[in-house]
């Protein structure tokens, strides 16, 4: 069995699909803070599996404990985390306790129940400003924000803690842009707030919900002056993960993968493919640029390739209708 922490939100919950799929059980820690109780409902739906639900902080190492004593669990796909970049700058207490603290407590909580197999969410942010693109995994590391440092943080602790007990086996998972949703449209990404990625963004624009898209710059040095980054469809990037847990069963080791396609894409590229998606104009505003932003980001996706046997299958087309089939079923997200 697996332990998906934060199995609720957005990534977690389309991974805990593939995960059955692949043939394993799952069980799902979430304390809801970014998430709904409805996206579990419809993902126990779409994988025709009722898996236990706990609704719970991985804080709580009272609560870890009961749950590693109650399933026979074998490995932990740690998604549970705060992702606003944005927000980290404004609190960053908040997301040092919540992630980083967090982690410290799973981890513990893992060793005392001798689970040892962990899959960890980082992501693309950890590069910094890389120098060059295609970015590849043993390019230098830095960050700019809370968010990024608290998961740069957990990937040292978490080689800190493979150094000292070669027995775990530990893939860091950097992701790029996820988009898309379920092929279904039942499950999707539901952002509290006004969306702080593009493509929900994109999204409400098309179905009304805003009114323009605010483009944060169009003087880069990319092909049409907007930014440059890799997306990824959702169910991609969670096939990544059943590879890398894949290859941790055969293998103790650590290991390091980028999860991206390796095509970049700017804003206007993006915008254009969704206008085609929903079969609408999606008005916008070229406006200044913002602090912290880069030009162009796109992972180099070969080492995945090499090592787990992983890359990704779906075009920029399917993640737009995927995303508009989503958005347009569901336009007030999960309280529809
Ligand atoms: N979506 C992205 O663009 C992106 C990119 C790179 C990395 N990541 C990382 O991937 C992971 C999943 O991201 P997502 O897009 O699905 O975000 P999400 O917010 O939809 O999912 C995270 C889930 O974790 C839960 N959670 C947060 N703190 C918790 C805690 N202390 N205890 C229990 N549950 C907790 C939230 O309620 C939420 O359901 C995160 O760690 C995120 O930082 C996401």
């Amino acid at each position: 069995m697996i332990l998906l922490t934060g199995g609720a939100g957005y990534i977690g919950s389309h991974a805990a699909i593939e995960f059955i799929k692949a043939g394993y059980s799952v069980v799902v820690l979430d304390n809801l803070s970014n998430s709904k109780q409805e996206a579990v409902k419809r993902t126990q739906a779409l994988a025709g599996v009722n898996f236990d639900f706990i609704e719970g902080d991985i804080r709580d190492r009272a609560l870890l404990d009961k749950v590693f004593a109650q399933y026979d669990i074998k490995s932990v796909v740690h998604f549970a985390g705060l992702k606003a970049v944005g927000e980290s700058v404004q609190q960053p207490l908040r997301y040092y306790d919540n992630n980083v603290n967090g982690s410290l407590v799973l981890f513990e909580a893992m060793i005392a129940a001798n689970v040892h197999t962990i899959v960890f969410s980082s992501s693309a942010t950890v590069y910094g400003d890389p120098h060059t693109v295609p970015i590849k995994e043993d390019f230098p590391l830095s960050t700019t924000n809370p968010y990024g440092a608290s998961k740069l943080m957990i990937e040292n602790i978490l080689r800190d803690v493979h150094v000292a007990n070669p027995q775990w086996r530990i893939a860091l998972l950097r992701y790029f842009n996820p988009t898309g949703a379920h092929e279904s449209g039942l499950i999707g990404e539901d952002p509290n707030g006004i969306p702080n990625n593009l493509m929900p963004y994109i999204a409400q624009v098309a179905s009304g919900k805003r009114a323009a898209l605010q483009v944060f710059g169009g003087d880069y040095a990319t092909h049409d002056g907007t930014g440059v980054r890799d997306y990824i469809h959702v169910t991609d990037l969670v096939k990544g993960h059943v590879k890398a847990l894949q290859y941790l069963e055969q293998y103790q080791e650590l290991i390091t993968v980028n999860l991206g396609t390796g095509k970049g894409y700017s804003v206007l590229d993006m915008l254009n493919a969704m206008e085609q998606a929903a079969n609408k104009t999606i008005p916008y505003q070229i406006t200044d640029r913002r602090a912290g932003d880069i030009a162009a980001c796109y992972a180099d996706p070969e080492y995945a390739f090499n090592k787990i046997g992983w890359k990704a299958e779906f075009d920029q087309q399917a993640m737009c209708q995927d995303t508009w089939r989503w958005q347009s079923k569901n336009p007030q997200g999960y309280d529809d």
